[in-house]
């Protein structure tokens, strides 16, 4: 057995899911039982006891401090702002010559591996003091006052005392040092700040990039509170997956103002792809790979690649993604509309019916359920693709679903706006569904916990980008705006219309991410120990979303127009106040390039036992000592050659006359057939 498949977290995550919960003054002075029902996070006991969170390092973890990777990084900062050259993976030669080396190694010979219980490996420790240490002076001290703070599993009117960036006391009567900043937050909700699990700033993209890049974008992900953006490092094919890594991480360290985090992509298929995976996730703190599904002759992998990716993925205790949509199925239609004259965005979208992402959704969780490989829907969009999702859950398959702030908060029906330019602004991938019960069906799905995450995909192009794509849709660059405002959408079209509690809606919006992605309780609650990333949000006040009047650089908003209650007044960002009374204050490289470790123990706490529970069972039986029928060299009987090969030629015969033009095709005879001769023809 190889090292890596011996590699398995400590499952820290006690089986809560039946613990009942108690949350007081949700509009009603006796607190009321709350059943965490189908919501597979349970509660963490001690949550608000003052302490350092401590998880304990017996054995060495594999991800590296920020600081070790930010050396490494410094070497390998060369690119500066991202230019076309990107789109030519010439850099990558080498690298190409080295995968091609790699394949012709010699045969290895696999032995039968018996899953066996192995020692658990601790998660990386996080160690808040590392994190953020300042000076200590009186500016890095912040109580945020009379608040109620909100976690995914009680909501409590607590005091916030921050210092150097990370939150020391959490209750009443705290004891501060003078010279203490205070932000009032009475009648306000304290939260944890947004994490956004899915963006594309400045990603190089159908000829263009994407126009938000890492300041713009994550500018604008801090005014409407979100505090972390997970983006992705997307190699072409061909190219090193650490190269990509290191491109992304010198176009994102000077620029972000919040804190960041990289999936990978795996765009293609081989063994020194898989060696990188395993590189990326030991020493440059990558948990998440990207497959896509669709995109076929770009980044598609087919189920082959697919299934190998996978298997990398579980060796190295990294979660699986997939972008799920049948990439054949949408060739297949594309040619067809194009050729009925339909060139306008609502080709996008008819396109990629809802089937083709619940089928890829399908595929995916059975592919991944195969090899026991964790797994992550990314963008789901259809309540058909969910449904696929939830069902498999039911099943017992380790999946985890993402749905984004633009199906939570619209629909498809815009692609037949009449306007081309409003159109093709909502041209994304999965597309939006023309079905307006899909985003409150999709939120009720948050709610039970059969989709966990909120991401944005934002991917964002101006007008005239998208009108690369005037005449012939499949060229509209893919995208759409959302990380400023998805948590402004989210809680009106979750918390304001009572499909969501608070509580479930920072389960949403970050807690969930952080434990999936392993980097909880730094990010996603607000406790003794955690980062001061928070959000006080003030549910009562009310704005209207507009392209005109929000923080991101591109010029349309899939929103524009809704009137949404719930604004981030102040955001704060390990520790800084960074949204003061709407104004933004950030300044870019503030932000932090954030490792994810590896086997994240509530994604791989059940791996292991699974594979050993569920391993084949070997049949002990007595041998059979009969009879055995002789084969030639072939492979075959003496009665089955007889009366394969001659047919076979007459075949060969019939297929020559198809060509023919003649109208009458002639009938062939087989003889010997397998199974005794036929009079009969065949047409
Ligand atoms: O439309 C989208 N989603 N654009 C970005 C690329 C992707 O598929 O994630
Ligand atoms: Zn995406």
């Amino acid at each position: 057995m190889s090292s890596g498949s011996r590699r398995a977290s400590r499952f820290l995550q006690e089986k809560e899911d039946e613990v009942p919960q108690w949350i007081p003054g949700l509009g009603t002075d006796k607190p009321r039982p709350r059943t965490l029902g189908t919501s597979f996070f349970g509660y963490v006991p001690d949550a608000f006891v003052e302490k350092t969170p401590f998880l304990p390092s017996e054995k060495k973890a594999t991800t590296p401090t920020p600081k070790d990777s930010e050396t490494k990084e410094a070497e390998h900062k060369s690119e500066g702002a991202p230019n076309g050259q990107y789109l030519d993976p010439s850099s990558s030669k080498e690298f190409q010559r080295d995968m091609d080396a790699s394949s012709d190694e010699g045969v290895v010979t696999e032995e039968v591996v018996v899953p066996q219980r192995v020692e658990r490996r601790a998660a990386e420790p996080w160690d808040a003091q590392s994190v953020d240490s300042t000076d200590g002076s009186a500016q890095n001290r912040l109580l945020i006052k009379g608040g109620r703070v909100v976690n995914d599993d009680m909501m409590q009117d607590a005091d916030v005392y921050i210092e150097d960036g990370i939150i020391k006391q959490v209750g009443t009567n705290l004891h501060t040092p003078g010279g203490t900043r205070v932000v009032e937050a009475k009648g306000h909700l304290v939260m944890p700040g947004g994490i956004d699990t899915h963006t594309h700033m400045q990603l190089p993209f159908m000829g263009t990039f994407a126009v938000d890049d890492f300041y713009t974008g994550t500018r604008a992900a801090l005014a409407g509170g979100t505090t972390m953006i997970m983006d992705f490092a997307i190699p072409q094919k061909g190219e090193s997956l650490v190269e990509a890594y290191h491109r992304w991480r010198s176009w994102a360290d000077p620029k972000v103002c919040c804190d960041y985090a990289l999936h990978v992509g795996v765009t293609w298929w081989c063994d020194k792809v898989g060696k990188e995976m395993e590189e990326l996730t030991e020493e440059h703190g990558i948990n998440s790979f990207k497959m896509f599904m669709a995109y076929k002759d770009t980044w598609q992998l087919d189920d082959h690649d697919l299934l190998e990716s996978f298997k990398q993925c579980k060796e190295i205790g990294a979660l699986a993604q997939v972008h799920a949509e049948n990439g054949d199925i949408i060739k297949e239609n594309t040619a067809k509309l194009l050729d009925m004259g339909i060139t306008g965005p609502e080709g996008h979208e008819l396109s990629r019916p809802e089937e083709v992402e619940a089928e890829a959704t399908n595929r995916a969780c059975v592919l991944a359920n195969q090899i026991g490989c964790p797994l992550y829907i990314c963008n789901i969009m259809s309540k058909s693709a969910a449904s696929a999702l939830g069902e498999h859950r039911r099943r017992g398959t380790l999946v985890w679903g993402e749905t984004i702030a633009a199906a939570l908060g619209t629909d498809g029906s815009h692609y037949y706006n009449p306007c081309w330019q409003h159109a093709a602004g909502h041209v994304l991938s999965p597309p939006l569904r023309n079905d307006s019960s899909t985003p409150s069906s999709l939120m009720e799905l948050l709610d039970v916990g059969d989709l966990q995450t909120t991401g944005t995909d934002n991917c964002t192009f101006s007008a005239s980008q998208k009108a690369l794509g005037k005449d012939d849709f499949t060229k509209i660059p893919n995208g759409v705006n959302g990380v400023e405002d998805r948590m402004s959408v989210i809680w009106e079209k979750g918390v304001v219309s009572g499909k969501i509690d608070p509580c479930k809606f920072v389960a949403v919006t970050s807690t969930n991410a952080a434990k999936i992605f392993n980097i909880y309780p730094k990010k996603g609650r607000i406790a003794v120990g955690s980062d001061a990333d928070i959000v006080v949000w003030n549910p009562h006040a009310t704005r209207t979303i507009s392209a005109k009047t929000h923080y991101q650089a591109v010029d349309f908003n899939i929103f524009e127009g809704m009137e949404v209650h719930g604004i981030a007044d102040y955001v704060i960002c390990h520790g800084r106040v960074v949204v003061e009374e709407g104004n933004v204050r950030a300044v870019s490289g503030m932000g932090k390039f954030v490792p994810t470790p590896s086997h994240s123990p509530y994604v791989y706490g059940r791996v292991q036992e699974r594979d050993i529970a569920n391993a084949p069972k070997k049949v002990d039986r007595a041998p059979y000592d009969g009879p055995v029928i002789q084969l030639n060299n072939q492979g075959l009987t003496q009665a089955v050659e007889s009366s394969i090969i001659p047919t076979n030629q007459e075949f060969y015969t019939r297929g020559a006359q198809m060509n023919d033009k003649s109208p009458k095709r002639p009938s062939v005879k087989v003889h010997n057939p397998p199974g005794g001769k036929a009079s009969g023809s065949f047409w």
